[in-house]
């Protein structure tokens, strides 16, 4: 894919689910990969084994929540890799279940805490250093939660709707830079997320996957591939949009 080979990129969450996809697929399309996610054991296990396969990964222990984290995740990539190229802000957590009327604040501070005001940290530092490097692409996760209603989400779906804020506000603010920013939107997706949430709700999954106009839930490697092609070179006019990556979900 055009614009994979070479280029400075950091994953955000990449130590599991659709993160981890997107590290092994990046890398081995020739990127220069930052992993960053809470999870150290996982992330440098990972970064571990595809290193020793010839590919440059490298990882940084981060909590996106954290600013200073956030600083030195932008510095880490651009000191080992010389520039930042592209980002794909993929951490995220679920609220726990429950209706809004019975969720207490710090539940809602806790959400968006990650899902929000991390991804805009990590948009603020990953712009100013592709404005350094003179352009570059971001691809933020967002959720089919930002388009539907989805049974007590309510944390959770309102921080991904603010997601789609974000997103469009830098791809106003800083197309002239020559930096797109764009978004996946995924619908059920199996990664351990989602497998934690379908046993805490038992039945809901054969429900779940018959919603989908392709009766199925998707693989992790589905939703890295479309965060690849927003942020190659491909998609050079695609800028500002949300994509559902849901198998037609959202489509009923
Ligand atoms: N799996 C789904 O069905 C689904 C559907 C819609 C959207 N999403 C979104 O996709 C993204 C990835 O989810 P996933 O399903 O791969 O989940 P996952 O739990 O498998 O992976 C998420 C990763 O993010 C990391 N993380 C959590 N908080 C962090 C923080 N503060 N700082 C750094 N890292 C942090 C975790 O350690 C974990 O490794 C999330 O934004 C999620 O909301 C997932």
């Amino acid at each position: 894919m055009a614009g994979m080979e070479g280029r400075s990129i950091i994953v955000t969450g990449g130590a599991s689910g659709i993160g981890e996809a997107a590290v092994r697929l990046f890398a081995g399309h020739g990127a220069l990969v930052t992993s960053a996610d809470l999870d150290a054991e996982r992330g440098e296990a990972l970064a571990a084994e595809l290193t020793a396969s010839g590919r440059k990964v490298q990882f940084i222990r981060t909590n996106i929540a954290q600013e200073s984290d956030v600083r030195a995740m932008v510095d880490r990539a651009e000191h080992a890799y010389g520039r930042l190229d592209g980002a794909f802000n993929n951490a995220g957590i679920a609220n726990a279940p429950g209706l809004l009327a019975d969720m207490a604040l710090e539940e809602m501070q806790r959400v968006f805490g990650v899902n929000l005001f991390g991804t805009f940290l990590c948009m603020k530092y990953e712009i100013q250093a592709m404005l350094r490097a003179g352009g570059g692409a971001i691809v933020n996760t967002s959720s089919v939660s930002a388009f539907i209603y989805d049974t007590q989400l309510a944390a959770y779906s309102a921080s991904k709707h603010a997601i789609t804020g974000l997103t469009r506000a830098a791809a106003a603010e800083y197309g002239q830079h020559g930096i797109r920013v764009n978004a996946i939107a995924p619908s059920a997706t199996r990664t351990p997320l989602y497998l934690d949430y379908v046993e805490a709700n038992p039945g809901y999954v054969a429900k779940l996957e018959a919603a989908h106009a392709l009766r199925r839930a998707c693989e992790p490697i589905e939703q890295a591939r479309a965060a690849m092609w927003l942020l190659s070179d491909d998609p050079s006019f695609v800028t500002g949009v949300v994509m559902p990556v849901d198998g037609g979900y959202t489509l009923y």
